[in-house]
């Protein structure tokens, strides 16, 4: 039975498979910048990110000459930018230490900053043809609706049952690199979370949770902790001349590590009022006026945060030694409802 379900994977992934860029490779570092892209986001979104970070740096070497802001700015608005400052760590390893050339095993690729059990099991697979099995969230869905196993996915519990069951099934088959494209081609092709094709689906006579009627249930997963309000007011700082504006580097341990930003003023429990914003310590004592510029807060939902913002347009004469060329400004690695301003006010 497990032979037969490998089998048909890899049978129905070279049938059907779309015609991918990384996919006519199996260079690790191609394959590398694909996976983890690909953990960020759909395949849709991911390939044009993928294709300008293939332009701008080509090879390993290429991308450990950049420079981090260069690497943030062509990640900006995929996401958790620990992953984009890890492959630059990466890659400097990997070219200054390794002469350029990536380890070959699971192994010995789980040892890069930034490389874990998904990406070393992906590029081991593609590039090396080891047989290691990916999970992903695709993996998750196919095997749990297959095999009809109820234990959520976001557990130990879980992860061990579908990692298992997942390498018996690669072990059974002579290419891990179709065996795991092909299973995650078929969850986000087929076996999808909503909507499912399950009429023609070729497992659809072994699929437990088919023939109990369970596939929109299938996987289980267990309640995320509850997303969390938060208020940002950002200070759009402009010289008089409104030649420069005020952006400094975000330098906290968070997600937005090394973006930029304009000065940020946080407030508890809902939006700042402008008399808030001027008595605050940044501009406290200072000759300013200031001006909201957009009419209602804008919302911007982060994994487990939904952030409430307002932009204030202030004027001052103080100089700030975090003051830039407006002309420059999109050279800068910002997060995303920081660009969405600099496009809607036309800087
Ligand atoms: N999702 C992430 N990586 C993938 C791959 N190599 N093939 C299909 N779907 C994927």
């Amino acid at each position: 039975m497990k032979r037969k379900i490998s089998q048909q994977l890899i049978a129905w992934y070279l049938e059907n498979k779309r015609d991918l860029p990384w996919r006519k490779t199996n260079h690790p570092y191609s394959i590398w910048i694909s996976e983890v892209i690909l953990q960020q986001t759909r395949i849709a979104q991911g390939l044009p990110y993928y294709q300008r970070f293939m332009d701008a740096f080509p090879a390993v070497e290429l991308l450990a000459e950049a420079s981090e802001q260069e690497v943030l700015k062509l990640w900006q608005g995929l996401g958790y930018y620990s992953r984009a400052r890890n492959l630059h760590h990466t890659a400097k390893f990997v070219a200054s230490e390794l002469n350029g050339k990536f380890p070959e095993t699971f192994v010995e690729l789980k040892k890069l900053k930034g490389i874990g059990d998904y990406t070393a099991a992906a590029i081991a697979s593609i590039c090396f043809d080891e047989k290691t099995a990916v999970l992903d969230g695709n993996v998750f869905r196919f095997l749990s609706r297959v095999f009809g196993i109820e234990t959520p996915i976001n557990t130990l519990a879980g992860k061990k049952i579908f990692s298992e069951l997942a390498n018996q099934l690669i072990c059974q088959t002579d290419s891990p690199a179709d065996f795991n494209q092909g299973i995650m081609e078929f969850g986000s092709l087929l076996c999808k979370p909503q909507q499912p094709e399950c009429l023609l689906c070729p497992f659809q006579t072994h699929c437990a949770a088919f023939q109990t009627g369970k596939v929109e249930e299938l996987p289980v997963k267990l309640k995320m902790k509850a997303t969390r309000n938060r208020f940002f007011n950002y200070l759009v700082m402009f010289s008089e001349d409104k030649q420069k504006v005020t952006l400094e580097k975000r330098n906290g341990h968070d997600i937005w590590k090394h973006l930029y930003q304009f000065p940020l003023i946080e407030t508890t429990g809902k939006p700042a009022s402008a008399a808030q914003i001027k008595s605050h310590k940044l501009l406290k004592g200072l000759e300013v006026s200031i001006r909201l510029a957009n009419k209602l807060p804008w919302q911007h939902q982060l994994t487990h945060q939904k952030l409430h913002i307002n932009f204030w347009l202030v004027q001052t004469d103080l100089a700030s030694e975090n003051q830039i060329s407006v002309y420059n400004i999109r050279e800068y690695p910002v997060p995303v409802p920081i660009e969405k301003f600099i496009n809607t006010f036309e800087f």
